[in-house]
């Protein structure tokens, strides 16, 4: 096996940031560094602790920027990349499909090359894994079987369409070039640093702050939940132990419709609204500090436009093949996640700017 230093692109995001925290946490010697174009979504102050470490850089720069990301490369002796840089949010890519052309399909294919000139053409040892959704696949019906990697890709939003344009890039530079690759392909994410404009930490954000829980449609749309740190977990055994070429299901099995995904999060800040009293001064606007259920500040708004139905994975390949459990509950994780919200609110307070702020406007008026 080869020593790992790793170029991680895209990590000040939600899931970059915890994985760089997470393989830290165990290769604390491992050269990291982390490659970030600081977008909105990008937030330095995730991985500030990472930054200062020894081991560790931080560059401010584009996946696009070919010269930058070969040199990087070659100049660090870099052999893997873990490439999570990407635009993310299904409802921007609606608004705007441009920017997710852009940087998930030709930010991967220039990092690609920059593999390639960096790696192939000196016949250095290498891995190159790709960070994937479970959006390829497309939507399921109620009772259809959950997605194995042999699903055919039936992308449906902008963003997904990005996404599996991108795995088929990664795939072509495999076969046509010989590039080392791995793909994972992973459901919905939750847990600490997610930006609040995804579904979990913007209830959590206006629950506290006793604004409405905006639920698109009837609200009976179901996704896969899987807690961030199993996601990190998954990637890590694939990049240490898949063989090249191959695919990745990860998933928690873990299926709710996003009304009671909404609800359990009202049920947990309720319930940590009794059990800490302070937490009624610091939030005097959420419902719980009034003594009421935060249930109230659902509220049904338009759907959004073709708003996959059902995503689930099968990831029994994963299991069975690699031995990879997740270890969070949903339920727990859930709670656990509410309690980062509520411990970290200089972190969501921050990232909450001026931009953040137009965006809401422009998205729910
Ligand atoms: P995120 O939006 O929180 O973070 C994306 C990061 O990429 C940000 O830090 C941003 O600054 C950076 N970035 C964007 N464009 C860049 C560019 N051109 N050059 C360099 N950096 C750039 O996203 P996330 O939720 O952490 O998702 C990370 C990856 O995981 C993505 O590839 C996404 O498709 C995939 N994924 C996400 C989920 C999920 O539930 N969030 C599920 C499955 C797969
Ligand atoms: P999201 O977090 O955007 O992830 P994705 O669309 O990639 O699965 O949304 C999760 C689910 O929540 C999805 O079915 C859309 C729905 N949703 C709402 O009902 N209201 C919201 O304000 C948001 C952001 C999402």
């Amino acid at each position: 096996m080869i020593s790992r230093r790793l170029l991680v692109t895209g990590a000040a995001g939600f899931i970059g940031a915890n994985f760089a925290h997470f393989w830290i946490a165990s290769n604390p010697d491992d050269r990291i560094v982390i490659l970030d174009a600081l977008t909105y979504a990008g937030n330095f102050t995730s991985i500030a602790s990472l930054a200062k470490r020894e081991h560790v850089r931080f560059v401010k720069g584009d996946i696009r920027d070919f010269e930058l990301v070969r040199d990087l490369l070659q100049t660090e002796a870099l052999n893997t990349i873990v490439h999570f840089a990407a635009e993310s949010h299904v409802d921007r890519s609606i608004l705007g499909p441009g920017e997710f052309v852009a940087t998930n399909i030709v930010g991967t294919q220039v990092l690609l090359d920059a593999a390639r000139a960096a790696w192939l053409e000196k016949g250095l040892p290498h891995r190159f894994h790709h960070i994937s959704t479970d959006e390829v696949y497309g939507s399921l019906g109620p009772t259809d079987a959950a997605f194995t990697e042999v699903h055919p890709y039936d992308p449906r939003s902008p963003y997904a369409a990005s996404k599996a344009a991108s795995d088929h890039l990664v795939r072509a530079y495999g076969h046509t070039y010989g590039l080392d690759y791995s793909i994972s392909n992973c459901s919905n994410n939750y847990g600490p640093y997610q930006f609040p404009e995804k579904l979990i930490p913007l209830c959590i954000v206006n629950i506290l702050e006793g604004r409405p829980l905006p639920i698109y449609g009837d609200g009976l749309n179901v996704r896969d939940w899987l807690h961030v740190e199993d996601h990190c977990a998954a990637v890590k055994v694939i990049i240490e132990s898949s063989q090249p070429g191959r695919t990745w299901n990860i998933g928690g099995r873990s299926e709710r419709n996003n009304l009671a995904l909404v609800r359990e999060l009202c049920h947990a800040v309720d319930e940590a609204f009794g059990r800490d009293n302070m937490l009624k001064n610091r939030f005097p606007n959420c419902p719980a500090a009034q003594g009421n259920s935060s249930e109230e500040l659902i509220t049904f708004v338009k759907d959004r436009p073709g708003h996959d139905r059902r995503y689930a994975i099968d990831a029994t390949r994963l299991e069975q093949e690699l031995g990879f459990e997740p270890r969070y509950d949903l339920s727990r994780g859930l709670r656990e996640t509410v309690g980062w919200y509520l411990a970290n609110e200089n972190w969501w307070r921050a990232v909450l700017s001026g931009q953040y702020k137009e965006w809401v406007q422009r998205q729910y008026g």
